[in-house]
C-alpha cells in the first residue's frame, strides 16, 4: 500500500496576492504556479535549468522554477509573467517585445521577459553587452536573439523600467 506524502503548508506572495496552500515537499515552483494556481504563462521545457523558459522572480531575483522547490518560496515574493501587466496595459518590456518583433512562437518569451525585468530593475542604464551576457542562459529557437536584445535596450533607453 502506497503512503501519501505529508503535505507542507506554504504561504507565498504571488504577483501581489498571498496564497496559502499545502504542497508535497518535492513540489516544484513551476508546477505550483501552473497546476495549483493556474498561472500557465510560465513555461517548462528542459526541466534541467538550462533553457530559461521557466524563469520567474523570487524576491526580485530570477530563478529557474523547474528546479526550485515550492517550499523554498515559503514566506517569499514570487513574480511570474502574469504579474508584469496590470491586466489593462502591457508592461513596457512586453510592449517593446511586440514592437521589435522579439517573439515568434512565443514559447521562450515569458522567460526572457522575467530575466530582462530582473536586469533592468537592478541595472536601469544597462549596456548592450550586459544585456547579451545576462540573457545568454535563455534559449530561443525562433528570433535570432537580436530583436530581443533591441527590445530590452529600447526600454532601458526610455527609462521605463519601474512599471
Ligand atoms: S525548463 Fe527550467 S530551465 Fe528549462
Ligand atoms: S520565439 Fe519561439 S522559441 Fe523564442
Amino acid at each position: 500500500m502506497s503512503r501519501q506524502p505529508e503535505l507542507v503548508p506554504v504561504s507565498i506572495e504571488v504577483n501581489g496576492t498571498v496564497v496559502d496552500r499545502s504542497v508535497e515537499p518535492r513540489s516544484l515552483l513551476v508546477d505550483f504556479l501552473r497546476d495549483d494556481l493556474g498561472l500557465t504563462g510560465t513555461k517548462v521545457s528542459c526541466e534541467l535549468q538550462v533553457c530559461g523558459v521557466c524563469t520567474v522572480l523570487v524576491e526580485g531575483r530570477p530563478v529557474s522554477s523547474c528546479t526550485y522547490l515550492t517550499v523554498d518560496a515559503d514566506g517569499l515574493r514570487v513574480t511570474s509573467v502574469e504579474g508584469l501587466s496590470d491586466g489593462k496595459t502591457l508592461h513596457p518590456l512586453q510592449e517593446a517585445f511586440v514592437d521589435c518583433q522579439a517573439l515568434q512562437c512565443g514559447f521562450c518569451t515569458p522567460g526572457f521577459l522575467m530575466m530582462s525585468k530582473a536586469l533592468l530593475d537592478s541595472t536601469p542604464e544597462v549596456e548592450h553587452e550586459e544585456i547579451v551576457d545576462h540573457l545568454e542562459g535563455n534559449i530561443c529557437r525562433c528570433t535570432g536573439y537580436q530583436p530581443i536584445v533591441e527590445a530590452v535596450e529600447r526600454v532601458a533607453a526610455q527609462g521605463r523600467v519601474d512599471s
